[in-house]
């Protein structure tokens, strides 16, 4: 119950999916936390949820000036940081002909740039024996033809987790990612695609899983936790893979 007791905690992304699972557990692991998102009904329902003591704070992760009040904000309110998770990502599906030159900005300003420079802009708050962890996707591994953008910024980012990696544990800041296969988030959900399109697509993800499911938010704010905690202390620059296995299948 008190795997984070004494420990501040920044999550971006916070008000669905992964990080608003996550958030529910560091909490009640003892964490004071601060979340970020956009959405106003998603930010006040987290509010609500998570209490008056959780700092929650309406932050773009793609904007540089965005990140320099985030972290301004979070340093006012806890003076220092302990787990800095990055998790907010954009993740629109485009075939390759229709991408345009916005939303490669947009994914990239998300999902690598925002990430990098939140990273750095953190770092006077971060403390020895802090943690930073990125949520990454097995598209940065298997290839996906729809989100050609989406996995090649999230291969960006394991690249960067090895470097700074190497680049922080001096400082004894942990820095690792998460690698999330196919979860059953408001995300996932939300992703705009013809209902009977997306049924389809679910189906053939959960017939094709060695696991015959898709895994759920609460499973990997579960691996969060550890990378977060001193359970991870010897994880350095690591990216754990939490898919069900669906990322070692070879189709025929
Ligand atoms: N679900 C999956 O199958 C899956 C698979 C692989 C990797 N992932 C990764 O897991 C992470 C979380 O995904 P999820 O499925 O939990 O998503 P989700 O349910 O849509 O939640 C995403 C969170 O990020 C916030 N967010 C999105 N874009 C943002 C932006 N530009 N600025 C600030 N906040 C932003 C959202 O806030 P608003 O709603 O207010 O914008 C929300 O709080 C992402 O990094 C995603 O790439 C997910």
């Amino acid at each position: 119950m008190d795997r984070l007791k004494g420990k501040t905690a920044l999550i971006t992304g916070g008000t669905s999916g992964i990080g608003l699972a996550t958030a529910r557990l560091f909490r009640a692991e003892g964490a004071r936390l601060a979340i970020t998102g956009r959405d106003a009904a998603r930010l006040a329902a987290a509010q609500e949820e998570l209490g008056s003591e959780t700092l929650i704070i309406r932050s773009e992760a793609g904007s540089l000036s965005e990140i320099d009040s985030l972290m301004e904000q979070v340093k006012n309110h806890f003076g220092q940081l302990d787990v800095l998770f990055l998790n907010a990502a954009s993740a629109l599906p485009a075939p390759v002909e229709l991408v345009t030159g916005a939303q490669f900005d947009e994914i990239m300003n998300v999902n690598f740039k925002g990430i990098f420079f939140s990273i750095q802009k953190a770092l006077p708050m971060l403390g020895g024996n802090a943690s930073i962890i990125v949520t990454t996707s097995i598209t940065n591994r298997t290839g996906s033809p729809n989100f050609s953008i989406y996995g090649a910024s999230k291969a960006a980012l394991r690249s960067l987790v090895q470097s700074l990696g190497l680049a922080l544990i001096a400082r004894g800041i942990r820095i690792n990612a998460i690698n999330p296969g196919p979860i059953d988030t408001g995300g996932f959900n939300r992703l705009p695609l013809p209902q009977e399109v997306f049924q389809a697509v679910k189906s053939d993800i959960e017939g094709r899983s060695p696991i015959k499911r898709l895994g759920t938010p609460e499973e990997v704010a579960k691996v969060a936790l550890f990378l977060a905690s001193d359970d991870s202390a010897y994880v350095v620059g690591e990216e754990i893979v939490v898919d069900g296995g669906i990322s070692l299948v070879c189709l025929p």
